[in-house]
């Protein structure tokens, strides 16, 4: 058999993908300032971040001084490079140190970095559940909750989308003796829409399970300095697990679980995808310090995201389109067909404008949507311009309401 006969059966799934316009590729992209890109050499409005705070900034002087300024601070030298797990010699001192600061800026008595949120996500599902125990996701949680449910063979039941007399009624017939987790993102990856947080915290207290939320697009944007939505809400008392990512808001890279103590001693000790892994370089640890100090000082940032997020959602939507449940600012245009939205991302990209078109199986079959993200740098006259030029496109495909 030739080496290329060999992989005929990856060829056709992947012919498959393409003919269902779900084949998905890389395109080299260049981040340049005030929310451009250049991707495969065109320059774009990104319109597809997730570094809502422009604080992902490209290495400079003044960042890298202030970089060393924090190693003189932490008094340890600040290493580009990892040497092992955090369990055995890779666990430098900034780690703890960031961990106790962050857990008393959520309010809570301990955290621990993972090197991901999809990390997290795994280790934490997987460690708190397992064969003989169930749990009850939103059904359009990421990805990486999913998974992270799969892995601990828990029993999976999907409530539909913020649909809590739903959930309640799947509570209802749970086994009372069994143990019980509720999962749920604070705002949807694909949707932006909030989660019934109150409401499920209620749930929780009425059945005795254990409620886990998952603050990856909430945390550094909402709360007087960034804490996130749940404490926003007043309910840090009441979720169990707290999970948020570094990767987004805060512009680096690796995410934390905040809660109890013990919670945290026990995932130290039994999540794997905590104990098996390299620890994050310290560098990167130093660079979420920092971002997020900033995002504790430059409270416009969360500010200006907010007023352009609303803006912008009623401007799509008084030209006719639809944006689903979206309350925060990620907007996502929902088109339905998976062509078609592939068509639209295309003309936009076309005309100077990145936003990446979503399909199945990262969202429901039927609403394929081009997915818009801003950024607090972004500049009214450049979302005004995009505006126009999505109008004209919608128009054409014929996708409005
Ligand atoms: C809700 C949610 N949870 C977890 C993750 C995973 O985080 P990370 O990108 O840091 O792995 C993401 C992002 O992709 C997300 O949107």
């Amino acid at each position: 058999m030739s080496s290329h006969q060999k992989w005929n059966w990856m060829q056709e799934e992947l012919k498959q993908l393409e003919q269902k316009s779900q084949l998905r590729s890389l395109h080299e992209t260049t981040i340049l300032e005030n929310g451009w890109i250049l991707r495969d050499g065109k320059k774009m409005l990104n319109l597809a971040s997730n570094d809502y705070l422009g604080l992902s900034e490209r290495l400079n002087r003044s960042n890298l001084t202030a970089l060393i300024e924090e190693e003189e601070r932490i008094s340890s030298s600040l290493r580009f490079g990892s040497t092992a797990s955090r369990l055995i010699v890779g666990n430098d001192p900034i780690y703890r140190e960031l961990e106790t600061e962050f857990a008393s800026f959520k309010g809570t008595e301990d955290s621990l970095v993972f090197s991901s949120g999809y990390m997290a996500n795994i280790g934490v599902m997987s460690t708190v559940v397992g064969r003989k125990d169930v749990v009850f996701s939103d059904r359009l949680n990421h990805a990486s909750i999913v998974d992270g449910i799969i892995l601990s063979r828990a029993e999976h039941k999907r409530f539909r989308h913020r649909d809590v007399e739903h959930l309640e009624h799947l509570l209802k017939k749970a086994d009372p003796n069994r143990k019980k987790l509720i999962v749920t993102d604070s705002i949807f990856s694909m949707d932006g829409s909030v989660a019934p947080l109150k409401q499920l915290v209620e749930l929780k207290n009425k059945y005795g399970a254990m409620l886990m939320v998952d603050e990856a697009h909430s945390g550094g944007i909402y709360g007087e300095k960034g804490q996130g939505l749940v404490h926003a809400l007043g309910l840090t008392d009441e979720v169990d697990i707290l999970m948020g990512t570094f990767s987004k808001a805060y512009g680096c890279y690796g995410a934390y679980i905040a809660g109890d103590s013990v919670l945290i001693q026990y995932l130290m000790n039994k999540a794997r995808s905590f104990i098996f892994t390299t620890a994050l370089p310290p560098v990167n640890i130093a660079a979420i310090q920092r971002n997020w100090s900033r995002i504790q000082a430059e409270g416009w940032r969360q500010k200006s995201l907010l007023e352009k997020s609303d803006w912008f959602k009623q401007q799509l939507q008084s030209r006719g389109f639809n944006t689903g449940e979206s309350e925060s600012q990620i907007i996502p245009l929902i088109v339905g067909d998976n062509k078609k939205t592939m068509e639209f991302s295309a003309l936009l990209q076309e005309k100077g404008v990145a936003a990446v078109a979503v399909r199945p199986p990262t969202v429901p079959e039927g609403t394929a949507r081009i997915r818009f993200t801003i950024m607090s740098l972004h500049q009214d006259y450049d979302l005004e311009r995009a505006l126009v030029l999505i109008d004209e496109i919608g128009e054409c495909l014929k996708v409005k309401k």
